[in-house]
């Protein structure tokens, strides 16, 4: 997702000083890879420039910065920055011909991961800066203007997000009704798969009363929606102060007790979760928080428990199940979602018909599904009995083909029912504005259906491929 352009009244202009944007402006532009933190790191790193007095610009041609914030997680997504960045190379040698300026950036998990190794690939580069640095670009492109190529790649001590800025409230509104927000970041669970554990570090919680306080910024700039994010959103663990003077441990379960709390705030989702971490208390905030929606991310990746036991993920499918049962009972109209890995070393025909018939028994309302990619540095490349290409090409098509069908069958359970829909924004086609459902499927009604922000009751009239299609009830 590429960022939008700032307005001129969010760079730093004097007060009392009409808001015009100096001629010399400096403009960044951003193309985000990957998950939704991502997409929550690069507008804070659009808060952070916007305060060195860059604006966004969605046209790469006229950027004087531009920044890939990257991800890691499948080959194929680091693939896929190293050849942007010979476009871009092109891109910056056209722009010096012109004497003018671009420095190129990269951030996110391969910057971490990869580190110097992207400046000798890519000379063109200018720096590269980890996720827990960002707080630190202004200073970093300070030295990279002196002439400096910079690699900052620490996992630094102190806390980015009491560094970073807060967004403008015109920022905010400009981005729209539903927001992203990160609570946790980093995982301790070392699937062998994956690499967050590497790039993004062991799990840590921002406080309460951050996460409280950018609610309500959010909130008071009339987001309805917020997404509370994490590697491993359900771990998050926070510390609070008591009315009598002492702190108290929280988990998220209560932690959206409180933001339920808070006026305007209408819904509440979060992701990705680990079956493992699913307490009591989250289950209970399930069932009785009418704000907290009906939709829950939690991926299994394999209904074998061999594979399971292989992967590291301290679970069985019997203990999956066993969790779905509960968290249907406190809310029995919750939709889940999962991810799923095939094809991981060693997976026979045998484990992988034992994800099949665990996706039968669950019955996904939606899912993502991937073919095993084997990651540097994780115990599962190393692993014996690597399986041949074709074979997950097959195992991945079966898969899909009875996740899509889940899917639309999902859909079309709700044809005819009468749902709540928060207006999001214009269409794309005329006459059109797209909401958004409980279950996070887009929802096609009449602009005049209600105006963006506005929570209305539509019937369902048809299904689209992954939309709803509705009439104001
Ligand atoms: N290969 C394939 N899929 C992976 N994922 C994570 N690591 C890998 C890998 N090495 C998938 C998992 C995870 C999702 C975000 O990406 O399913 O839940
Ligand atoms: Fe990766 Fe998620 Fe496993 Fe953590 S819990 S190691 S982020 S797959």
């Amino acid at each position: 997702m590429d960022l939008n352009t700032i307005e001129s009244d969010d760079i730093g202009t004097a007060a009392g000083q009409p808001a015009v944007l100096s001629p010399a402006a400096k403009k960044v532009f951003i193309k985000t890879y990957g998950c939704q933190m991502n997409v929550y790191d690069s507008q804070r790193m659009t808060d952070a420039l916007a305060a060195d007095g860059y604006a966004a610009t969605d046209a790469i041609g006229e950027a004087d910065l531009v920044l890939l914030n990257t991800c890691h997680i499948r080959e194929k997504a680091a693939e896929k920055v190293y050849s942007e960045l010979g476009r871009i190379r092109d891109m910056k040698a056209e722009r010096a011909l012109a004497g003018r300026e671009m420095l190129v950036g990269v951030a996110g998990c391969v910057a971490q991961a990869e580190g110097a190794e992207i400046i000798r690939r890519s000379p063109a580069v200018d720096l590269v800066i980890g996720p827990q640095t960002y707080h630190r670009l202004p200073d970093v492109l300070a030295r990279v203007r002196g002439g400096e190529k910079i690699v900052e790649t620490d996992y630094a001590i102190e806390d980015k997000f009491e560094h970073l800025p807060q967004p403008k409230r015109a920022e905010v509104i400009k981005r729209g009704v539903t927001a992203f927000l990160t609570v946790q970041e980093g995982c301790d669970k070392f699937c062998t798969f994956c690499v967050v554990p590497y790039t993004r570090g062991s799990e840590v919680s921002r406080p309460v009363a951050q996460i409280v306080a950018e609610a309500e910024r959010l909130a008071e700039a009339g987001v309805r929606e917020v997404t509370l994010l994490g590697q491993n959103v359900n771990a998050w663990h926070g510390r609070s102060e008591t009315k009598g003077g002492r702190t108290e441990e929280w988990g998220l379960g209560r932690l959206l007790f409180r933001l339920a709390e808070i006026p305007g705030l209408a819904r509440l989702r979060y992701t990705t979760s680990h079956p493992r971490d699913m307490d009591d208390e989250l289950i209970a905030a399930h069932r009785d928080l009418p704000a907290l929606m009906p939709y829950l991310h939690l991926p299994v990746q394999s209904g074998s428990d061999r594979i399971l036991k292989a992967m590291n993920r301290r679970h069985t499918a019997k203990d999956y199940l066993a969790l779905l049962d509960r968290i249907r009972t406190a809310r029995p109209d919750i939709a889940l979602s999962g991810d799923f890995i095939v094809g991981f070393p060693g997976e026979t025909e045998a484990d992988f018909e034992a994800t099949m018939d665990l996706v039968r028994q669950v019955n996904y309302a939606s899912a993502f599904s991937f073919k095993y990619s084997p990651r540097p540095g994780t115990p599962g490349a190393e692993m014996p009995d690597h399986v041949p290409e074709t074979v997950k090409d097959g195992r991945l098509q079966r898969l899909q083909a009875l996740l899509v069908k889940q899917q639309q069958d999902f859909g079309l359970s709700l044809v005819g029912s009468t749902i709540d829909t928060l207006i999001e924004k214009p269409g794309r086609q005329a006459g059109q504005k797209v909401g958004r459902s409980p279950w996070l499927q887009p929802v096609i009604v009449d602009e005049k259906a209600g105006e963006i922000g506005d929570i209305i009751q539509v019937r369902i009239t048809k299904t689209g491929y992954n939309s709803l299609f509705a009439e104001l009830a």
